[in-house]
């Protein structure tokens, strides 16, 4: 694992061995917004397969990351019932998919009110439309910004997700290299075939 000092606070945190390759694959992106594009896939309340994609907002520590979402949204009572996910995330041009295997930490709300006013005005504006996914009512208001003094809204929740597994597919050599990483295994490497 890669030993990381934090120049601000003194600590040492470690860095899980996929988070180097992750972020030179990102890197590798450039600054093309879909590169912070992943696919969430949660378990319907029937039982049955959803996913949809999301913007991916950061990490906190080595190994949990976070997304934003509305509480109003499907995906909110799906993370209820099951919180445990699928992540994919496709860097096109690395020519590289990781598959995460992760669970919603749902009691870790930190700092929501900061990362709410880190949004810029139309990134907030969603969080201000009518419901997602209710019918679409005539004269509805789809305001297209909500700027600084809007406060943090009851809706806005910060998805924290705790990693557990994660498989990377590369697909540059040949053969493709296939890898998968365990958190119970103190993120040891395996290689698997692709
Ligand atoms: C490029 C892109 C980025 C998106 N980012 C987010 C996001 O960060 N958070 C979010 O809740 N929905 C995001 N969405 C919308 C979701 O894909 C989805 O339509 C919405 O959250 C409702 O999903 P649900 O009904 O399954 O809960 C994004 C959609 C696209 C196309």
């Amino acid at each position: 694992m890669t030993e990381r000092t934090n120049a601000s606070s003194g600590t040492t945190s470690t860095l899980p061995p996929w988070r180097p390759l992750l972020k030179g694959a990102r890197e590798r992106e450039g600054r093309q917004p879909a590169a912070r594009w992943l696919q969430l896939a949660t378990t319907g309340l029937d039982g049955t397969p959803r996913v949809r994609t999301l913007v991916f907002r950061g990490w906190h520590g080595g190994d949990r990351l976070e997304l934003y979402t509305d509480t109003r949204s499907a995906k909110f009572e799906e993370l209820m019932q099951q919180p445990q996910v699928e992540l994919c995330w496709l860097l096109p041009k690395a020519k590289q998919q990781y598959r995460f295997r992760a669970k919603w930490l749902r009691e870790e709300q930190n700092n929501n009110a900061e990362r709410w006013q880190n949004l810029s005005p139309q990134g907030r504006a969603l969080w201000g439309w009518p419901p997602p996914g209710l019918p679409l009512e005539r004269d509805a208001d789809f305001p297209e910004q909500l700027d600084d003094s809007v406060a943090l809204p009851e809706n806005f929740l910060v998805v924290q997700l705790q990693i557990n597994r994660v498989e990377r597919l590369h697909l540059t050599h040949h053969p493709h290299q296939r890898t998968l990483w365990c958190r119970e295994d103190d993120w040891c490497e395996q290689k698997l075939n692709p």
